[in-house]
């Protein structure tokens, strides 16, 4: 399968999901591919960072397009590199959409959504979820997000939410997927409900 993780905004987490994503399969001993077709490159980083680290299992990232698909393969994007978003879109499955709790990100979604319909060539499955939820107990907006993303109708809303936290910012700083910098923390266990919601229990 396929799995193009995306959306039209900048710094909405794509990159950290494919980069935790991508551990977690890896600890699963999944055959993935992963490519990352955005020219800030912030997951080859990432990716070389584990590796001077000397961190297992080792991540592979490269930067074309596959010529023939793995167990899993997962492509990170980015905006300013249309061809490749397009590219990527047109070979999805599968299309996870992280969004930030706002209305101006729903918008956003919305307009991603009919990219997605221009350039598919298949029939992908599309997911989006709340990342950088909201922590304050009296928060609506991660809620009001959810409600207006189910809205549009064309992608299925998972309950799973990945909350502000500075461990998804460290993951990035260490090289580490958050589940391996802190096994039982909340972040742990939202990205691991994302994992399972996206590609069962493995
Ligand atoms: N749930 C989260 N909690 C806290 N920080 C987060 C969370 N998700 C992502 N971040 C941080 O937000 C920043 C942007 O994340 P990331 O680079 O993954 O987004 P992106 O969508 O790939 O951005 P771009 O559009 O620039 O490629 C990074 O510093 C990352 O560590
Ligand atoms: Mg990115």
């Amino acid at each position: 399968m396929i799995t193009v993780v995306g959306n039209l905004k900048g710094g909405t987490g794509k990159s950290t999901i494919v980069f935790n994503l991508a551990i977690w399969l890896l600890h699963k001993s999944t055959r993935i591919k992963v490519y990352d077709l955005d020219p800030q490159a912030t997951l080859s980083d990432v990716a070389e960072l584990r590796s001077e680290e000397g961190f297992k299992p080792f991540l592979s990232v490269t930067c074309c397009l596959p010529e023939h698909s793995f167990e899993e393969t997962l492509i990170d994007i980015g905006v300013s590199n249309t061809e490749g978003l397009y590219a990527a879109l047109a070979q999805a499955d599968r299309i996870i959409i992280p969004v930030s709790p706002s209305q101006a990100d729903v918008w956003s979604t919305q307009r991603f959504l009919h990219v997605i319909r221009t350039a598919s060539k298949k029939t992908p499955i599309l997911y989006a979820f709340i990342n950088r939820a909201d922590t304050h107990p009296t928060a609506l907006e991660n809620a009001e997000t959810e409600a207006a993303l189910r809205q549009l109708g064309e992608l299925e809303v998972l309950s799973v939410r990945l909350a502000q936290r500075v461990i998804f910012r460290r993951s990035f700083s260490e090289g580490l997927a958050v589940f391996e910098l802190e096994p039982s923390s909340k972040a742990s266990q939202e990205l691991m409900a994302l994992a399972k919601a996206v590609y069962g229990e493995k």
